[in-house]
This record gives C-alpha cells, structure tokens and sequence, in this order.
C-alpha cells in the first residue's frame, strides 16, 4: 500500500482524476468502479475538466458502481445512481451500455447480487476502483465485522452511515441498508485508489492505515494490496506515525 499526502483538497482531487485519465489512456478499455460520497465530487468535477481539456476518450471503459441505498427508486436525487449519471458520466459522455450498477429497487437481492459478480467476471475483474472511507472505516458498503471474502451482496448499515447517507438526500429518505461490491472484490481490484480529507477523517485513516488489519475496520484490508494507493489531505494524514 502507497500512501500519498497533500496540502488541501484540490490536490488529491487532482492527482486522481490524473490517475484515471492515466489509466483510460493506457487501457482504452479499462474497467472502472466508482464511490459516490463527499469525498470524490472534486475528483469527479477536475476529471471532467481535464477529460474534455484533453479530449480523452471514454468510449470504450466500462464502469460499475460501488454500491447503492436499497429501496430508493434511481432516478432520486442522493442515491448513487443518479449521483454518478449526472456528475460523471453523462459528462464524460459515457453511455449507459458501458455501466452497470446496482438495482436498488430490485425484489431479488441474491439474484441482482449475482448479475453484478457474473458482470465483473465478464468484463475480466476490475482494474481501477476509487473509493471512500467512512467513519467507522467502511469501505462501499462494507460495516465493520464484514468478511473479507465477500462479493456482492446486501448490508444492514450502521447508524454512523444512515446518518452521513441522510445528508446526500435533499429530503428525508428511508434508508436501512444497501447492496455493495464485497471486499473480495475491493481487494482483487488491480488498483485501489481510496481518497480521504478532512479531519473527522483522521482518526479512521490512522487505524486503518497503521492499525491490525481486522474485519472490524474494514479498509485496514488494503495494508495487504500492492495495489492501493491511499491519496489525502494533511488533515485526514494528521494522526498516522
Ligand atoms: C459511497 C461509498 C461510501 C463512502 C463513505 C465516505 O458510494 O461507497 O463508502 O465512500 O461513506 O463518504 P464521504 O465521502 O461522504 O465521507
């Protein structure tokens, strides 16, 4: 695991929308995974402007969401879907034949679980995956205690998460829990880039950085990737060794 640490949070942003216009460009055909969340939305907007800066092309990557609120119809303003349509791919005109993400209106869990494990098989695993880190050290939607050899599959959420999620909501909205990528899947991504800034974040990056790795901080999982790259602020960096 490499660790990269920047002054502010336009510069983390920077370097990983640099990374996926690096990985795009290298691999016209990469397969991308996506987080929604706070964290990203300076990546997502700096992307868009070097992409069409740069005239990179994205015609041919395929992308999958991380994961998604179960029971809130799609097209909801806050719910992953709708976040990733409309502050990225319709801007980097990817085309809804080279996305697939969670159904979370589906009345088959276990079957929409399968659809998105047989999905990423296809398409020959995941090369590039951006992701958060929650409070409690969630990765997706991976609580604390999840197991490390999960794939797909749905998670009641911890009140730390039901709270956060409430705020990407622009109206009160049910929540209880949500379909994720398992941490099988995390860890077999070939890169793994988790962003995180801010303070409230400190206490978390330190343990899962620097603590055991454990199914009880469920990030702490990427201290074994070769592939992860942790990029963030100082203030997130301010309590790691
Ligand atoms: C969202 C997701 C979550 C967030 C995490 C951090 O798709 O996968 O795990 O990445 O909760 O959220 P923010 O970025 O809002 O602090």
């Amino acid at each position: 695991m490499q660790r990269q640490i920047f002054d502010d949070y336009e510069s983390p942003s920077s370097a990983a929308a640099d990374l996926v216009l690096e990985t795009v460009s290298q691999n016209p055909g990469a397969v991308l995974c996506f987080a929604t969340g706070n964290t990203p939305v300076g990546t997502y907007r700096l992307l868009i402007e070097k992409a069409h800066a740069r005239q990179a092309d994205f015609s041919q990557c395929f992308c999958f969401g991380l994961d998604e609120w179960v029971g809130v119809p799609p097209e909801k303003s806050g719910t992953c879907h709708q976040i990733l349509h409309e502050q990225l791919f319709k801007p980097l005109g990817v085309r809804g034949t080279q996305v697939h993400l969670f159904d979370g209106m589906t009345d088959d869990i276990s079957a929409e679980c399968r659809r998105m494990n047989e999905m990423i098989r296809q398409k020959g695993g995941i090369d590039l995956m951006l992701v958060g880190i929650g409070l409690n050290g969630h990765i997706g939607f991976n609580e604390p205690g999840c197991s490390p050899e999960l794939e797909a599959h749905d998670q009641e959420l911890h009140e730390s998460t039901l709270a956060s999620g409430q705020h990407y909501f622009n109206e009160p909205t049910p929540i209880a829990k949500g379909l994720t990528l398992g941490l099988a899947q995390v860890r077999a991504a070939r890169t793994v880039l988790l962003l995180a800034n801010g303070a409230g974040k400190a206490s978390i990056i330190q343990k899962a950085l620097e603590g055991p790795v454990t199914p009880e901080v469920p990030a702490s999982h990427l201290q074994q990737h070769k592939g992860a790259l942790v990029m963030m602020d100082k203030a997130a960096a301010a309590q790691l060794t």
